[in-house]
């Protein structure tokens, strides 16, 4: 990239706010031809509302946007997509109802003879090769409501690409993929880099930002703070320019006592799900579970929390023989899950933060059949200043309104509000930026040493081997691994997922 091509996109003096709280205040920036452009910031820096603004979802309120150094208006996506500009949003959008060569096409179905009807042989035909395209072997006709979130993603991009876009932005989209998937992405990323696609890239996983960006621009209260090379810096001096300070971004795990045994299952099962699981969490104890994605972690999980229950086996909590048919009888018997998908399940996102993080104890927060609302609004402010959740008007904003990385940390206030013996969490800190990340891991840390018992789902391995006292590995619905905190590695826990380490790493 030199200094004489055009940029493909370039952003001068944007703003953007919403009711009354600036988001945007002043943003500018170019995007190349052939570059992975990286934008950093922490959560509700503004970096999706930016996306959501150069794809036609949001108009600014004041500022331009050039294509190729001639002023645009993206009045609506489909404004900006003709102009070439494909966005792959934070949250996977996709039609769980139709299938995957519907997903890709969204109306714009290849179409034949004189009535114009839609032309299903050649939808297949063409859905199979651009899935091809990015080396994906999917079948078209799979309907999307079963798929992995990396495949629900392969199908959004392989949309994206039939658009032939010569920009695309991509919000987020490794935050639920696991390194080998992250590295399949990544090939097609630096596929598209070559044929001379400018790529806007989000992430808060460091690594990946080094591994893969040309350039990285990082924002700050929505405002612009530097772009930079990646070998014209260090994650420290990165970190430094996101949070305005200084920061560990691993926090050092203090070893807990460990108690009784709080939660133990034996020989759980459901069939084509997971097989012979048995394992134990004690008080004051860490146990990290580690595997692919679909590796059946979260069906264990959500067997143990009464949502799916398993098949056979037994769940014994504190000592006693448990029967968990439904989440109201684990809840009762102090077990809490903190799921991975927060908008899928138990978020109420036109309900305010306060709302939300009350929710499961409603009781608790009520006199005589009403919600003592100012009891609801000091537990709620007290727990999110805790998380640093950041929103633009406290805790009776929208949890719609919020940006991702704040979503969940409304979804984790919520279930640490009971108070739990046993905390089951599932990709605990998913797309939390790295200041808050460290906050969740010291908040782990203290509740294990009050004497609760976490079991932590989690695809981020530096994350499993820091928090992790023990490390239980997954394949397959499987337990094909056990390590201690000393014993763990990388390359244990990968050889344990996946049998072949190298294929995984990036
Ligand atoms: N529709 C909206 N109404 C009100 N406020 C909004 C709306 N959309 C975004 N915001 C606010 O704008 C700020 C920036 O949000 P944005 O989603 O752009 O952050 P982000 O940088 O993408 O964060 P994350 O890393 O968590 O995804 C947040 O404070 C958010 O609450
Ligand atoms: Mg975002």
């Amino acid at each position: 990239m030199s200094e004489a091509v055009q940029p493909l996109l370039s952003v001068r003096g944007i703003r953007k706010g919403f009711g009354g709280s600036p988001v945007l205040t002043g943003v500018d920036f170019d995007l190349y031809p052939g570059e992975v452009h990286v934008l950093l910031g922490e959560n509700g820096a503004g970096k999706s509302t930016l996306t959501r603004i150069l794809s036609g979802v949001y108009l600014p309120d004041s500022g331009r946007i050039l294509r190729q150094g001639a002023p645009v208006t993206f009045a609506s996506p489909a404004i900006a997509q003709e102009s070439g500009i494909a966005l792959l949003h934070q949250e996977p959008l996709v039609f769980p109802d139709l299938n995957v060569a519907e997903n890709i096409f969204l109306g714009n179905q290849p179409r034949k003879g004189f009535l114009r009807q839609i032309d299903w042989k050649e939808v297949y035909a063409q859905a199979e090769a651009r899935l091809a395209d990015i080396g994906v072997s999917l079948n078209p006709r799979t309907p999307m409501k079963g798929l992995s979130v990396a495949n629900q993603q392969m199908v959004e991009l392989a949309r994206a690409l039939s658009q032939d876009a010569k920009v695309l932005i991509l919000d987020e989209p490794t935050a639920s993929l696991t390194p080998s998937e992250v590295g399949d992405l990544f090939r097609i990323m630096r596929r598209l880099r070559e044929k001379g696609t400018a790529l806007l890239f989000i992430s808060h996983r460091l690594d990946e930002v080094f591994a893969i960006g040309d350039r990285i621009t990082v924002l700050r209260d929505g405002d612009m703070v530097a772009t930079v090379k990646p070998q014209d810096t260090t994650r420290d001096e990165i970190i430094k320019m996101m949070v305005g300070r200084s920061l560990a971004t691993l926090f050092d795990k203090e070893q807990a006592k460990l108690g009784d045994v709080r939660l133990r299952v034996q020989n759980l099962t459901l069939a084509g799900k997971f097989r012979n699981i048995s394992f134990e969490v004690r008080a004051g104890e860490i146990v990290g579970m580690a595997g692919l994605v679909g590796a059946g972690r979260t069906e264990v999980a959500t067997a143990i929390f009464g949502v799916a229950p398993a098949e056979s086996g037994t769940i014994e909590v504190d000592g006693q023989p448990a029967t968990i048919r439904n989440p109201q009888q684990a809840l009762k018997l102090g077990l809490a899950y903190v799921p991975e998908d927060r908008q899928k399940h138990g978020l109420l996102l036109p309900a305010p933060i306060a709302h939300n993080v009350t929710l499961p104890q409603l009781r608790a927060f009520s006199k005589m059949g009403f919600v003592d609302r100012k009891r609801e609004a000091s537990a709620a402010t007290e727990i999110t200043t805790r998380l640093k959740l950041r929103g633009s008007r406290g805790v009776q904003q929208a949890v719609g309104e919020l940006s991702g990385g704040n979503q969940q940390k409304v979804s984790l206030s919520k279930w640490l509000l009971t108070q739990p013996k046993v905390l089951i969490l599932d990709e605990p800190t998913r797309g939390i930026d790295v200041g808050a990340k460290a906050e969740v891991h010291r908040l782990m840390t203290e509740l294990a040493q009050q004497g609760m018992a976490i079991l932590m789902i989690s695809s981020d391995l530096p994350e499993v081997l820091a928090m992790s006292d023990r490390v239980l590995v997954l394949r397959e619905g499987r337990l094909t691994g056990t390590y201690s905190h000393e014993e763990a590695t990388q390359e244990k826990i990968m050889t344990s997922a996946t049998q072949s380490f190298e294929e995984a790493t990036l």
